[in-house]
């Protein structure tokens, strides 16, 4: 049997990509192996988001070129959003490159002839193609592709093609296979996440389908568009015990001038009330966001205002990024005004400031009770265990005799910015069996 070997980049969409090729590629005979050596082919899924990711697979394809001795059969490919980036400067190396809507023929053009699919597809969902997914409380379940928005710095557009959903009943029965095969948490994934529409189904309607599902202990989601969060996806937040009280908000910019050129579609005054509707109805959502510095035009004053936002907004988390000029985009046509090293301090600015406000909002977690779904060791101490609260911050503990897949009652004893650290009270291992004798627990807010 012909064997392959997958390395993700990027983010949680190429993460469920791979899942999702590993699982086409077996159902055509091939095995999956984890180490390149092992492989007759070997596979990056790529990202293109930012410049300094490209570099990264450059860098990498590289260094996997050595396992071609005395292999004249393996072949080494590069599939998802770089593939369909720099198809012909990657073709040059490679042997095979594939983009986001072409890996449904992947199993008939590999052992063949070098090629190259990065045709786009708006109707390619994948929706009858089973991913093969790694083990693990959590499941990646991708809602919708592609991205309509074409926000001015974004190459998201160009590579993923146009915005689709995949038909609710797929979704359902994913979110049925992922419990099934023991999974506690089902994550949606979609570059506009909340964009999501099947039939007369939106995504509030999607969220609460799928709480409603015996065995799934936890629904999130990942990431929304301020501009698609409409009331039905906030009541489904505030109504629905499974889905947990974390909203991902990118904002980008706290300047209504930078977000204009940015063309996001929403104001700061519009993206903070929208915050506020999504807090007063669900008290103690956790919230977090990105942010880009050093767009075209960004003055001090701009950046200012992004350093103001977010001390208003009060983020648990946020992923901070200096711009990077993406071809195809609109601002790639525009003049870079701010330097690198300027961008680095900007970036150093958010990142601090971000850091001790996590700071401070986790000491406040210290005394309270918080429900943890156990995701395996911790990195450290020894003997303890880690998972995620239902707010999405890493909690550690000693294991007792908790383990992965467990809901377990945790007293915060300690915090920094980025965990949280307490004793184990109570554990819940049949969720599925609670869950069907008493809706209302374990997964209800204990807060
Ligand atoms: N430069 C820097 N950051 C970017 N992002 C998207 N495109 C760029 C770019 N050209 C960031 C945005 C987005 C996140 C996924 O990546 O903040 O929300
Ligand atoms: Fe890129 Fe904007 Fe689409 Fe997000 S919404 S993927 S930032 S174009």
């Amino acid at each position: 049997m012909p064997s392959v070997y997958i390395e993700t980049y990027g983010c949680q969409m190429n993460v469920a990509d791979s899942e999702l090729i590993r699982g086409h590629l077996a159902r055509s005979g091939y095995t999956a192996v984890a180490d390149p050596a092992a492989a007759d082919v070997i596979l990056l899924n790529t990202c293109a988001i930012r410049e300094h990711a490209e570099e990264r697979i450059f860098r990498r394809v590289g260094a996997l070129a050595h396992h071609r001795a005395g292999k004249p059969h393996l072949q080494i490919g590069v599939a998802g959003c770089m593939a369909q980036h720099l198809k012909d400067r990657l073709l040059e190396r490679l042997d095979f490159v594939v983009g986001p809507d072409g890996y449904r023929r992947l199993p008939e053009m590999l052992g063949g002839d070098p090629f190259a699919d990065v045709r786009l597809d708006r109707d390619e969902t994948y929706a009858d193609l089973a991913p093969q997914r790694a083990a693990g409380v959590r499941a990646w379940i991708t809602v919708m592709r592609g991205c309509d928005k074409f926000c001015t710095f974004c190459i998201v557009p160009y590579v993923r093609g146009r915005e689709r959903s995949v038909p609710l009943d797929a979704v359902l029965a994913q979110v049925c296979d992922a419990a099934a095969a023991g999974h506690r948490e089902v994550v949606f994934l979609g570059q506009t996440v909340n964009a999501y529409r099947s039939g007369d189904d939106d995504f509030g309607a999607l969220l609460r389908r799928a709480a409603a599902i015996p065995g799934v202990a936890r629904v999130r989601f990942t990431s929304p568009h301020p501009s698609d969060m409409t009331d039905s996806a906030i009541e489904a937040l505030r109504s629905c015990p499974a889905v947990c009280p974390h909203v991902h908000l990118p904002v980008q910019s706290g300047s209504d001038a930078v977000l204009a050129r940015m063309e996001r579609g929403y104001s700061v005054a519009e993206y903070t009330d929208l915050a506020a509707r999504v807090r007063a109805a669900v008290p103690g959502a956790a919230l977090s966001s990105d942010f880009i510095v050093g767009f075209p035009g960004e003055s001090e004053a701009d950046f200012a205002d992004s350093v103001e936002l977010m001390r208003r907004m009060r983020y648990d988390f946020a992923f901070l990024f200096k711009y990077s000029r993406r071809d195809h985009t609109k601002a790639a046509k525009w003049d870079e005004t701010v330097s690198e090293v300027e961008k680095q301090r900007r970036l150093q600015v958010l990142i601090d400031l971000q850091e001790s406000i996590a700071a401070e909002i986790n000491a406040g977690w210290v005394g309270r009770e918080v429900e943890v779904l156990v995701e395996g060791p911790a990195r450290r101490p020894e003997g303890w265990l880690a998972g995620k609260t239902r707010e999405f911050k890493t909690a550690v503990f000693p294991a007792g005799d908790a383990q992965a897949g467990d809901l377990v009652r945790v007293r915060i004893t300690d915090a920094t910015s980025h965990t949280l650290m307490g004793t184990p009270l109570s554990v819940v291992r049949d969720v599925s069996a609670s869950f069907a004798a008493d809706p209302a627990s374990p997964s209800e807010s204990p807060l």
